[in-house]
């Protein structure tokens, strides 16, 4: 038996089909890599854009043929595109010949609704609203994320951004408990994986749901820190409003935790920042930027942009270029708004027109790519600790890995170096990518 998971949308989406493989693959299921050779495929799904569920969608519909030839093959669909009110009904209108439909809180049911579905003949449609977390940390994982093991602190999101579907698909935050957290990463490190990447939407709540002072997100850092072992540590994602200085003190004093930051800021004008619901200003914002800057002098800064948000004027767009250039970003995630169902911003009246939308995101990629290109400049010339992700994908002989900063570098090498870290030379950059020859090690 064959299966094969596509898995949409964020790192959180990633790690939970390795969850779904772990079960998939304690029923006996073997992975494949053709569509052709599966017993079952299961999509796991994002709603967070539109043009996200489009791709789903044409995916999903592709499968049809094959179904029609392959009557016994399963299809499944989960996450958080089916958690969404009225969406498995439009699923199954749309393409009958889907066989299960969960959503994001029972994904650890998994094996049982196979055997329902083949048991009963009958198609299985499950949407919980609420599920008891342990459940879903103590499914069997298939780590496939090569020398990085993902991790959990906590499920959900409190913030309701009002452009934002996650709060409605994901639930409330819920985190788990630090020994659990603990033993986890204690256990990923003994295995020998060599970066560890916490989980959660806005890690910097984390322990806010569990009523005590001392849970919180800066004493999980300083006691993960503290783990013995050959590993970095890493997380996401940062909510601007509650990431506090004693986070970025610990940071600093750490021997893990990399000298990287993504900072979501979402926009640089105050008016779209309120309408967003995100609870800082601008200068809120820089602020934390530049204390960060100060205690950790190395430090690089990512962001998600959206631009186009309901009621953004011209003058708006250009206090996020304004803030852009003053952050010096060495990355940017940047999406033109979209519309969700059910979200307050959806039926903001003052929406912005496409063809303004996409004259902004450009102007917005170019002056990232000038400024990302200048930020990976400056590595030009001095050698850094790159810890070897992998082999090039495309370059043979090739090697791909990241600095303590996270700056992606490519050199050559010899892919036994893959889990080492080893001392690069930088002598160009391309973008956001270091080139370097390998030194002596
Ligand atoms: N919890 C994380 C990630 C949320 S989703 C956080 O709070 O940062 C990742 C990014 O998608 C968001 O940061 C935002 O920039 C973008 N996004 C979310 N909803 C969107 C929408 N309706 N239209 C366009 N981009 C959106
Ligand atoms: Fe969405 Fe905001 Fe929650 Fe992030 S913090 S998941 S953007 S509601
Ligand atoms: Fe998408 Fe759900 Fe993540 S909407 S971005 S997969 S939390």
């Amino acid at each position: 038996m064959k299966y094969l998971i596509k898995t949409y949308g964020c790192q959180m989406n990633v790690h939970e089909s390795e969850k779904l493989a772990g079960i998939l693959e304690n029923m006996g299921y073997k992975v494949c890599e053709d569509e052709k050779d599966a017993d079952l495929i299961l999509f796991n799904t994002c709603a967070i854009r539109e043009s996200a569920e489009q791709k789903i969608f044409a995916h999903i519909g592709e499968l049809k043929k094959l179904k029609a030839q392959k009557k016994d093959m399963i299809i499944a669909i989960c996450g958080c595109m089916s958690q969404q009110t009225g969406y498995p009904e439009n699923i199954l209108k749309k393409f009958p010949f889907v066989d299960i439909i969960f959503g994001t809180h029972n994904i650890s049911e998994l094996e049982d609704f196979i055997l329902k579905r083949k048991s009963l003949k009958k198609k299985v449609v499950d949407i919980k609203e609420n599920e008891d977390i342990s459940n879903r940390d103590l499914m069997p994982k298939k780590r496939t994320s090569g020398i990085n093991a993902w991790v959990n602190i906590m499920y959900g999101c409190n913030n309701f951004c009002t452009y934002c579907i996650v709060p409605y698909v994901r639930g409330r935050e819920v985190s788990r408990p630090i020994n659990d957290i603990k033993k986890e990463v204690e256990n990923v490190v003994k295995e020998g994986y060599k970066q560890v990447t916490l989980l959660g939407q806005n890690v910097n709540s984390y322990g806010n749901d569990v009523g005590d002072e001392n849970v919180n997100f800066a004493n999980l850092l300083k006691t993960l820190d503290e783990i013995e072992g050959d590993f970095r540590l890493t997380f996401m994602t940062s909510h601007p409003k509650d990431i506090s200085k004693e986070v970025i003190d610990i940071i600093a004093g750490s021997k893990h935790i990399l000298h990287y930051l993504h900072l979501p800021v979402q926009s640089g004008s105050d008016k779209v920042l309120k309408a967003m619901n995100r609870r800082y200003t601008a200068e809120n914002y820089f602020e934390k930027i530049e204390y960060a800057k100060s205690k950790i002098p190395d430090i690089e800064f990512s962001s998600d942009i959206i631009v186009g948000f309901p009621g953004e004027t011209e003058e708006d767009f250009n206090d996020t270029m304004e803030l852009v250039k003053k952050v010096q970003y060495e990355q940017l995630f940047m999406f033109i708004y979209s519309k969700r169902k059910g979200t307050v911003a959806e039926k903001m009246g003052n929406q912005v027109d496409l063809a303004t939308k996409k004259d902004r995101l450009k102007r917005l990629i170019a002056l990232q790519n000038e400024i990302g290109s200048k930020v990976a400049e400056k590595y030009i010339g001095k050698t850094v600790d790159v810890l070897v992700s992998d082999v090039h994908p495309k370059k043979q002989g090739y090697l791909i890995g990241t600095t303590f900063t996270n700056k992606n570098v490519n050199f050559a090498g010899d892919r036994s170096l893959i889990g080492k870290t080893v001392k690069v030379k930088i002598q160009s950059s391309k973008l956001t990518v270091l080139y370097g020859i390998m030194e002596e090690n």
